[in-house]
């Protein structure tokens, strides 16, 4: 009995010692002296725990972890994680809560891009069911004010990004509700293969320009199960764009799932095989959108949305290639991107607009546009929807209301 206990006793300590039952090494901010109160700036403690995780080669013990722990409340300052990391995947994960200044005062950084910045990370997976919290209402009311006063600028802009991604191929993001962000919430800058799930992002419908999830410059990238509601695009796929798949999501308010805005200052952007497919748009302002700079060159081609359902959208389908913030000055030139190869199939429930579809193009105008099974009824019972076209060409089936710019098929 004894030696059974006693070897035992020995293979235990041995097992600790040589990190057996422990898998990977896990860093917690709170030992790298995070507070966590709310009130405390942590940004020193949280890149203090990068420094370790990243400089870990994790040969021994597996990917290192990075540990945000739940009951806790962390204030950052505009922050940049910097890669390479030694190891070939690092992981961080999220549990507690995360804050941004509640005030632009408090901004340390008003020149910072973003809230928080990963660069160069490979193979980061960050998981878990914390919050991160942008505190975006100081900014907006600003932004609002300024462009009332028609000021063009304010004395610091807001981070275009709270969570911004750059250069972090195979990076996953699970789990984490993004609130309240300055402008936009998650950016994917220059990525190649990411994962996107079961996200939770809100902000009020009238916050201007909060973006779910704004992609860039980025292949291979699959956006799914997730609830997004903001004051502006719940997912905007802009120039450089390929291989790019959307799948249940549920978006609204906020103005819908958008390719573009393209072409700006004359820009050459181009976009291909994006594919959106089971999504709902609750009270949105668009669902199906694409939007083009006159002036700009490139092209959109080989879109497609299919399998969505809307209920009370202001403008479902739209294609405007006449695109114009109404900020700077709109162009009047009639070269625009070639958007084609776009598809719409099923697409069930209501407008608010008896405008239901509207494909607004110019120049050389939207080729191969395929409406499939398409029922689009007014969210007014009284009233009728109508489709509006403009220089496009393409096939419709089964199609309500009709496109008359389309040729009608199926018969
Ligand atoms: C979409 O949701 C369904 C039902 O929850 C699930 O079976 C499917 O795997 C999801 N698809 C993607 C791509 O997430
Ligand atoms: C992306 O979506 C397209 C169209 O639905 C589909 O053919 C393709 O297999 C999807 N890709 C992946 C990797 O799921
Ligand atoms: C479509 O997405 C919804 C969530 O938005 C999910 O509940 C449903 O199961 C999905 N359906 C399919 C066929 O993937
Ligand atoms: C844009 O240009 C066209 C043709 O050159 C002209 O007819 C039209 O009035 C212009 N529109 C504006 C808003 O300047
Ligand atoms: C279109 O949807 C409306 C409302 O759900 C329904 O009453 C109508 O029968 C549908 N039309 C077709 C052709 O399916």
């Amino acid at each position: 009995m004894q030696d059974v206990y006693l070897s035992f006793l020995i293979l235990c300590i041995a097992a600790s010692g040589l990190g057996f039952g422990h898998g990977q090494k896990v860093l917690n901010v709170v030992d790298f002296g995070a507070v966590g109160d709310g009130q405390t700036d942590d940004t020193n403690a949280f890149l203090s725990a990068w420094k370790a995780l990243c400089g870990d080669d994790g040969a021994h013990e597996g990917s290192p972890s990075l540990q945000i722990p739940e009951g806790k409340t962390f204030l950052l300052q505009p922050v940049e994680f910097q890669g390479p990391c030694k190891s070939v995947s690092v992981q961080v994960q999220v549990q507690g809560k995360i804050i941004a200044p509640s005030t632009i005062e408090e901004w340390k950084n008003c020149e910072a891009d973003c809230w928080i910045g990963f660069v160069g990370v490979a193979n980061l997976n960050m998981y878990g069911s914390g919050l991160l919290d942008g505190q975006g209402s100081d900014w907006w009311m600003r932004t609002v004010q300024a462009n009332n006063l028609n000021a063009r600028e304010i004395a610091c802009n807001p981070p275009s990004t709270a969570l911004n991604f750059e250069r972090c191929d195979g990076l996953q993001l699970s789990g984490l509700t993004h609130v309240n962000s300055p402008k936009g919430h998650i950016g994917i800058n220059d990525c190649n293969g990411v994962l996107i799930s079961n996200l939770n992002i809100a902000a009020p419908e009238n916050s201007p320009n909060t973006d779910g999830i704004d992609v860039a410059r980025s292949t291979n990238v699959h956006i799914q199960d997730s609830t997004i509601g903001t004051g502006d695009d719940c997912v905007a796929i802009n120039g450089g764009c390929s291989y790019i798949n959307i799948t249940n999501i549920t978006c609204g308010p906020g103005h819908g799932i958008s390719v573009g805005s393209l072409g700006k200052d004359g820009q050459y952007d181009t976009v291909e095989e994006v594919h959106v497919r089971n999504c709902s748009f609750t009270g949105t302002q668009n669902a199906a959108r694409i939007k083009t700079w006159p002036g700009g060159s490139g092209y959109v081609r080989k879109i497609s949305y299919e399998k969505i359902t809307l209920v009370a959208s202001k403008n479902p389908i739209i294609i405007d290639q006449h695109y114009c913030d109404g900020v700077r000055n709109c162009r009047n030139s009639s070269t625009s991107l070639q958007v084609s190869d776009v598809t719409y199939s099923s697409f069930h429930g209501t407008s608010v607009d008896e405008e239901a579809i509207r494909l607004d193009c110019s120049g050389r105008g939207c080729i191969n546009i395929v409406m499939d099974n398409i029922n689009i009824t007014s969210a007014d019972p009284g009233k009728t929807t109508y489709a509006y076209c403009e220089h496009t060409s393409g096939t419709s089936w089964i199609t309500a209301p009709n496109v008359p710019c389309l040729s009608v098929s199926g018969f």
